[in-house]
């Protein structure tokens, strides 16, 4: 994997700006509380108002300034509002995460227009909000910094019943590896985390399309992500180390990087194992 020098370690996060984005659930939060423990200020938005709320809670317990706003990360102005209190409250930026994100579990055949504009609004175009509004401060301040974009284990492999979430996931694997080498020249690193398996809310919030018994489907889907039991904590923790290694590109649980490592030595093995892999959220 690509490595190179960051100006941003995360051991020390005194005196330090960490925007999350999607902080009221899951690994967004569990990356807020961390950062929180290490002594950052926390800018943190979402759209679940009372998990946002929980998050800001928890991380004041930890002694951290946090300052919350209600963001829809599809919606640009709101974002570029979000940027500019983030700015007038602490006067500068030092990590983005980028991690607001919705999923879909359903075949291409299934999944019906509106719900691509939905993915591709929140997942794609919520990242490229984020990057567009607190970029250009980031970069005229000079003191360098990180991004953290959140891809997915279905960012580097395809999956055949992750038709839609794979495709905007894959889009963000793209963009951040495009972005990490525009941004070098400013002393920002660039990282796109590609978790496996993580058990959060997502199960419950992830529409499901296609034949079957929806919330038969939900609940096998909810169980087989509890049974592998990886939990957002033990993300976070890997996130905030990718960050202090500069990665490029950061699989996180064994079945990412065994997805990252197959889809790049034997395709053909890798696109088997994901076809028998979508058997299961039929
Ligand atoms: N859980 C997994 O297995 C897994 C695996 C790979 C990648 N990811 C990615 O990690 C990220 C976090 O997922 P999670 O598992 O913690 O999910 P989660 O559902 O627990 O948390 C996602 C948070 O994002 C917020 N959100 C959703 N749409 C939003 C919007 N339009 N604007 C602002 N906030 C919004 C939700 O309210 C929620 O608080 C997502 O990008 C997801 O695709 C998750």
């Amino acid at each position: 994997m690509p490595r190179s020098r960051s100006r941003l370690k995360t051991a020390d996060l005194i005196g330090r700006v960490v925007v999350v984005t999607g902080a009221g659930s899951g690994i967004g939060r569990e990356v807020a509380l961390l950062c929180a423990q290490r002594g950052a200020y926390l800018a943190l938005c979402d759209i679940n108002d009372a998990g946002m709320a929980d998050t800001a809670e928890a991380a004041r317990a930890r002694g951290a300034q946090v300052l919350t706003s209600r963001v829809d990360v599809s919606d640009a102005e709101s974002m570029t509002r979000f940027a500019q209190a983030t700015f007038d409250g602490f006067g500068r930026v030092d990590l983005l995460v980028n991690n607001a994100g919705v999923g879909l579990v359903g075949g291409f055949l299934d999944t019906s227009a509106k719900d691509w504009q939905w993915l591709i609004d929140i997942n794609i175009m919520g990242v490229v909000h984020g990057c567009n509004a607190f970029l250009p401060t980031m970069i005229e301040s000079g003191h360098g910094g990180h991004v953290v974009n959140l891809s997915s284990a279905a960012g580097l492999l395809a999956n055949p019943q992750l038709t839609a979430y794979s495709a905007t996931k894959f889009a963000v694997l793209g963009l951040s590896e495009a972005l990490r080498m525009e941004l070098k020249a400013h002393g920002i690193g660039v990282t796109a985390v590609c978790p496996g398996i993580i058990n959060t809310a997502i199960t419950q919030n992830t529409p499901i399309r296609g034949d079957g018994d929806g919330d038969e489907r939900r609940k096998r889907l909810a169980s087989s992500y509890q049974k592998r039991g990886y939990t957002p904590e033990r993300v976070a923790r890997n996130i905030l180390l990718a960050v202090d290694r500069n990665r490029a590109v950061a699989p996180i649980a064994a079945e990412a990087h065994l997805m990252y490592v197959l889809s790049r030595v034997a395709p053909p093995l890798a696109r088997w194992i994901a076809t028998r892999m979508a058997e299961f959220s039929k």
